[in-house]
């Protein structure tokens, strides 16, 4: 049985992760300081899997209790979440991030070298390419990014592919993610901002469950199908799956290999918006918006490559992540509550 070191596991697509590697009989260890994500986590994750893995609270910026997870365990591979996400705070409190998302991953590959544990998988997103030239998005085109958050995801690729460069033995995956929604099917965990959500699918499922009066749409201006703001939105559990086949592939001895994961197919807002109705079996009131700024039209992945090379295909449709979102906040209407 080879144990998994999950760093931010407890967080929306870590705990989604850990259920999947659990499924697949891998020993999971958790590492999260809490910061964006709940104990009871723990709790959701037996009732999923009969499976209680071990957790670790501790900071990954915090090296000394860290390095004490690397002492007490032998660990075959790590998936890096743990990291700060919201784009908006990182414009304005960039240091914040360059020190969480930096430092826990600067400490994170100096343990790795120093208990010789040779397979990462890195959380890096599709706001890595910008403002892409076209679509769909292969993991060919440039790198640039907009924002302090996107800046530490591509620093953190560029420290990884100079690491690797050097290290030929060291397996590392950047996985690139499109837009994750959607919760596991037993509605036990799901995604569960703090505060108002920056995200369309959340905003969507406050709004049905009552705590928001309407969705806003920021623009219907945009050179897409109806205007809206075209995305890739993949369910969380296809996304976990593609970690477990990435794994397979970094035990081969990979070397550095980068994929997207998204679905290949882009849905506008007012797409989602109507399919989230079509689940929930109600009206969603909405207003148009001014656009938000940084936004761009379409952005959606081109993923033969992760087809190819690890079998990666996602099987669940936008219908599927309305149904799976509106279940989980449904169920949970305040969130993660004992
Ligand atoms: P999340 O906030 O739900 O999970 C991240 C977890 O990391 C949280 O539980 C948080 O408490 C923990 N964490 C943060 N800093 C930590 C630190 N220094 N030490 C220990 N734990 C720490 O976010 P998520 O949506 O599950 O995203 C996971 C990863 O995927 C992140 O790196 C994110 O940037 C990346 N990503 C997410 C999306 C998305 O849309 N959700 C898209 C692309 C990439
Ligand atoms: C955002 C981040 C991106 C991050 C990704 C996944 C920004 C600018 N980009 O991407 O870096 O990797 O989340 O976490 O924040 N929309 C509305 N109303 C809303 C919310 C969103 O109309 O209340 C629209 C947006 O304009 C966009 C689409 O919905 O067209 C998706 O937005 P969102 O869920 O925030 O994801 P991204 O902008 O793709």
């Amino acid at each position: 049985m080879k144990t998994i070191l999950v760093t931010g596991g407890m967080g929306y697509i870590g705990s989604h992760t850990v259920v999947e590697l659990i499924n697949k009989n891998y020993d999971v260890i958790i590492v999260d300081n809490l910061y964006n994500s709940n104990k009871i986590v723990l709790k959701r994750i037996n009732i999923i899997t009969g499976v209680t893995p071990k957790f670790y609270e501790v900071d990954c910026c915090d090296y000394n209790n860290f390095e004490k997870i690397f002492k007490e365990n032998k660990i075959d591979a790590v998936i890096h979440f743990a990291g700060l996400k919201a784009v908006g705070e990182s414009v304005n409190l960039p240091l914040k991030y360059y020190q969480n998302n930096l430092i826990s991953t600067l400490n994170l590959i100096d343990l790795m070298n120093k208990y010789n544990v040779k397979n990462l998988v890195f959380s890096s997103s599709a706001t890595v390419y910008g403002a892409p030239k076209s679509v769909p998005i292969d993991e060919t085109f440039d790198l640039h990014v907009t924002n302090p958050y996107g800046r530490t995801k591509l620093m953190i690729e560029d420290m990884l592919r100079d690491y690797c460069f050097v290290n030929k033995d060291f397996n590392c995956a950047l996985l690139r993610y499109f837009n994750p929604i959607g919760a596991h099917k037993s509605g036990l965990i799901g995604e569960n901002p703090n505060g108002i959500p920056n995200n369309l699918m959340p905003y969507i499922t406050q709004v049905a469950i009552g705590k928001r009066e309407f969705l806003g749409i920021f623009g219907n201006d945009y050179n897409t199908v109806d205007g809206t703001g075209v995305r890739d939105y993949i369910h969380v559990c296809d996304l976990a799956l593609g970690h477990v086949l990435t794994l397979d592939k970094l035990f081969t001895n990979s070397g550095l290999v980068t994929y997207n994961l998204g679905t290949g197919k882009g849905t506008s807002v007012l797409e989602l918006h109507d399919a989230f109705e079509k689940a929930c079996g109600f009206k969603i009131p909405y207003k148009i918006m001014p656009r938000r700024a940084g936004d761009i039209d379409s952005c959606y992945a081109n993923c033969d490559k992760a087809y190819k090379e690890i079998g990666f295909k996602a099987q669940y449709n936008i219908d599927d992540m309305c149904k799976d979102s509106w279940n989980w906040q449904k169920n949970n209407p305040d969130g993660y509550t004992e």
